[in-house]
């Protein structure tokens, strides 16, 4: 079938011209922060937050800069196909119907997981092995486009979801999830992730303007965030994507596209952003990856004791301090985080007067902290921890 002129005038007429439909997943809790932030990005966009994400319509290159600058998304799926279907023979008709050669390069691998609810077709490995026939059936029948010589061919992940016999069958456009920003050489124990960080930062209104110090930064992810945000670098900036593999990618599209997002940014932050950790193989990682990213001028990391900084000996005016001590798992089962974290705020609510904060307790501490800290629920790999936020009193 298709030569591949033809097929590059479909790519174009069917993919790159009119509006694709996107979905933006998201931990839950994070769904209208990254709302915001798609409203921010694609201004007029179509969209429509959902329990674990927002979907958003917008041309491609939009869609793909929302993956080069979206904070709080873990990945962005691009919708290929809708379909209803009952039995295989109506799912391997629908599927033989999509246009794969739009959609995935000659040689690349395809990774499908697919999952099943209140569907009469529940067997999901036999959905996905339907989907895997179905592209290289295609393959067969028509003429696919090579992937380009400076992409090594990745398996490109699809996802195929059946709810009440209603298909929907995506492309990830992230690879990688997004919270994976490429900085992080070695990660440490107990990091946080850094999208729920990028969240963090962006309820307390943190814009790079004032100061930021994170007294037990253990791998930095709140400092990387907050030195990018400061920059204004996106958060894909040093980082690959599973969409620079699609038939439809435009690598010099893209590159004007990053130098438009560049011409943005601003180096060294404006204001002071300082680390400190009592652990100096932590103090050394961070410095890695601030290193890596070229963000060493804009945060200074110190090894030392949280409980005997002083922020006046520092010079700093009252600014923002982020801390997420390293407590047990359960407050009520160990005592000693109960301990922690009472001397964590005994600190600052001495020593910090003015300062902003956003402190992570562990569950079940809604009750712990003094007026006027107000506290919210922080959903985390499985544990519900509590954000409490607000100004220390002076
Ligand atoms: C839960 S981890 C922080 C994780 C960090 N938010 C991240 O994303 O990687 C807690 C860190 O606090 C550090 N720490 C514990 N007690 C400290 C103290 N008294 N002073 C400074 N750092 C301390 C530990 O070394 C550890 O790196």
């Amino acid at each position: 079938m298709t030569d591949p002129t033809t097929l590059e005038k479909r790519i174009r007429r069917r993919i790159i011209g009119p509006p694709q439909l996107f979905f933006a997943a998201t931990a839950p809790g994070l769904e209208a922060l990254c709302a915001a932030e798609l409203a921010d990005l694609i201004p007029g966009a179509q969209l429509q937050p959902l329990a674990g994400g927002v979907s958003f319509q917008a041309r491609l290159d939009d869609g793909f800069r929302a993956l080069l600058m979206l904070r709080t998304a873990n990945r962005v799926l691009m919708r290929i196909a809708r379909f209803q279907a009952t039995h295989f023979r109506q799912l391997e008709k629908a599927l033989s119907a999509v246009p794969w050669e739009l959609y995935l390069a000659q040689e690349t691998p395809v990774a499908v997981r697919a999952t099943a609810r209140k569907s009469r077709l529940h067997h999901s490995d036999a959905i996905a092995q339907r989907l895997t026939d179905a592209v290289a059936d295609r393959r067969r029948a028509v003429v696919f486009a090579p992937l380009a010589p400076a992409v090594p061919p990745r398996p490109q992940r699809i996802f195929v979801r059946a709810d009440h016999d209603r298909f929907t069958v995506s492309l990830d456009a992230s690879g990688d999830l997004l919270h994976k920003r490429g900085l992080k050489i070695d990660v440490g124990p107990a990091p946080l992730r850094e999208t729920l960080a990028a969240a963090i930062l962006q309820q307390v209104g943190y814009t790079g303007d004032t100061a930021l110090l994170d007294p037990m930064c253990g791998a930095g992810t709140f400092l990387l965030e907050a030195a990018m945000r400061a920059c204004r670098i996106p958060a894909g900036w040093y980082r690959d994507f599973a969409f620079t593999g699609w038939p439809a990618f435009r690598p010099r599209r893209w590159a004007y596209l990053r130098r438009t997002v560049e011409t943005a940014v601003r180096r060294p932050a404006p204001a002071p952003i300082l680390g400190f950790d009592q652990d100096p193989t932590a103090c050394r990682r961070v410095e890695a990856a601030l290193a890596k990213g070229g963000l060493g001028d804009s945060v200074t990391i110190q090894c030392g004791d949280f409980f005997n900084l002083d922020p006046v000996h520092l010079g700093l005016p009252p600014g923002l301090v982020v801390i997420n001590p390293p407590y047990g798992k359960r407050l009520g089962a160990a005592p000693e985080s109960r301990v922690l974290f009472a001397r964590v705020v005994d600190r600052l609510v001495r020593w910090y007067p003015g300062w902003k904060l956003a402190l992570i307790a562990p569950p079940g501490a809604e009750h712990l902290a003094p007026p006027p800290l107000t506290p919210r629920r922080l959903p985390h790999g499985g544990l519900n921890l509590v954000l409490f936020t607000g100004t220390l009193p002076r």
